[in-house]
């Protein structure tokens, strides 16, 4: 096979023994690859296939959620920019952005708010089912069970062909999801629950739970209530990221919206996806001192270790939600007692952009490298850092899910392969193995 000729929008292929020619279609800048069936090249007599492990360079869908261009360092959710919308607009403004398309109006935001509130509240059998998790239970696998149990309560959840019944379980699952998180802290924590208080708002009723002492009166603080919310507004979506990409391909199954948010739950949790962060806290209390930093990095650019908190799949420029919590720690460590691995993270992030190896594979912070130190000043430990990325992230998996439902081109998510095992053989008795 030779030369492949761009013209306006087609693609001749030539196979360079026969001679014989294809004409491609190109759309969008894309190559259907189902085109590539009439090429009869093949495994099978299906016709070419592409290959592309962990999609380098393959568009799963079309979305008009999240617009995000690594090499300029931007991201836009419909079309506004990330750091306009950290600065200016609420978490629930953000989110009804994400799923409607526009921001909302006053009346429009407070009749959302209002859906919110009314789903605010768990059913009280999920506090029996954290009561009998495992005192070692990893928050996020807490979280995870929490949300697929979640599902069991509302069986019409499974007619997901339904547009109204999806926005009721998309409210549901976004009000509910911040009660869960704090539900999950505070069994980490051997606490009472405290129930949500819709009629505050959504960031503060989310601080109560997780931070108020049962019973008694808790004054929010501003710095976190705002840091918070940016948080949140920050991690709300990412595309086609890791978690994304399981919440689509297991709701491509038509299974219920609660089953395939667990499954991005269990997708945010590894250490280069949405765990990073609590890698990163990890790494900072490692290193310990600024003197012990050139060691460490040494140990990274001969393969040793990983700088967790940077480098990104798609950004290779300052990833844009980084710049905006950077900007964020210090307005929150002004409010409480400075902290000395920011110091170390600070040091960490100059060295490491004066480096040739960094700088020639473009590897900046990624939203992961100062996100655990603003968590850890609001008081929590590591593990709980990712399901706050869940929180936020909750939103744009939703949306997602929708998107994917309502487009008619999409199927059962099932990719091909290439076969490398044995072809056809006998099973052999169990005396000649
Ligand atoms: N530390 C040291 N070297 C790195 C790092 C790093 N953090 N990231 C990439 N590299 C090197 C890698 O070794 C490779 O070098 P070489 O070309 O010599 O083999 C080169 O850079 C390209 O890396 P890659 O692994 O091919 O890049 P990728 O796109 O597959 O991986 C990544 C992206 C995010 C998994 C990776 O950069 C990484 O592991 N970073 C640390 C974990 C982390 O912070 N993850 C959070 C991502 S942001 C939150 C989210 O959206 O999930």
């Amino acid at each position: 096979m030779t030369s492949v000729q761009p013209a306006d929008d087609s693609l001749s292929i030539e196979h360079s023994t026969s001679g014989k020619k294809w004409e491609l279609h190109v759309e969008d800048g894309c190559l259907r690859a189902t085109q590539l069936r009439q090429i009869p090249l093949g495994q099978t007599d299906l016709g070419l296939l592409s290959y592309d492990p962990a999609f380098l360079n393959t568009a799963s869908c079309r979305s008009a959620i999240t617009f995000i261009d690594g090499e300029a360092g931007i991201l836009d959710y419909r079309g506004y920019s990330i750091e306009d919308l950290a600065e200016t607009a609420t978490y629930p403004e953000v989110c009804f952005l994400l799923l409607n398309g526009e921001l909302p109006n006053e009346s429009e935001l407070a009749s959302f708010e209002a859906e919110l509130a009314e789903e605010a509240v768990l059913p009280a059998d999920m506090i029996e089912l954290f009561a009998a998790f495992p005192d070692n239970m990893h928050p996020m696998t807490m979280l995870a069970s929490g949300l697929a149990s979640l599902g069991a309560k509302y069986p019409e959840a499974d007619q997901v062909l339904d547009e109204a019944n999806r926005k009721r379980q998309i409210i549901r699952l976004l009000a509910k999801t911040p009660a869960l998180a704090a539900l999950v802290w505070r069994r980490t924590q051997n606490d009472s629950p405290v129930g949500a208080s819709p009629d505050k708002g959504f960031i503060a009723s989310f601080l109560r739970m997780l931070l108020a002492n049962p019973g008694e009166d808790f004054e929010v603080e501003d710095s976190f209530a705002r840091a918070m919310d940016a948080l949140l507004t920050l991690h709300a979506d990412h595309e086609q990221n890791c978690s994304t990409n399981a919440v689509r391909a297991v709701a491509s199954s038509h299974v219920n919206p609660y089953s395939a948010v667990a499954a991005g739950c269990f997708a945010l949790h590894g250490p280069l996806h949405g765990g990073a962060n609590q890698a990163v806290l990890e790494m900072l209390e490692e290193i310990g001192t600024i003197e012990a930093i050139p060691d460490f990095l040494e140990a990274c650019k001969c393969g040793d270790r990983r700088l967790m908190g940077f480098g990104h799949r798609v950004y290779k420029n300052y990833d844009p939600r980084a710049k905006v919590i950077s900007g964020l720690v210090e307005s929150v460590l002004d409010a409480g007692q400075p902290d000395p691995r920011l110091e170390i993270a600070r040091a960490l992030e100059a060295i490491a952009r004066e480096d040739d190896y960094f700088v020639s594979r473009k590897l900046f912070p990624n939203v992961d490298f100062y996100s655990g130190i603003l968590y850890s000043s609001m008081g929590f430990p590591p593990s709980m850092f990712t399901v706050f990325f869940a929180v936020g992230r909750m939103v744009g998996w939703l949306a997602h899910w929708d998107e994917m439902l309502r487009d008619p081109e999409q199927k059962i998510a099932r990719p091909r392969q290439i076969y490398t095992g044995h072809s056809r053989r006998e099973v052999p008795k169990m005396a000649n193995r």
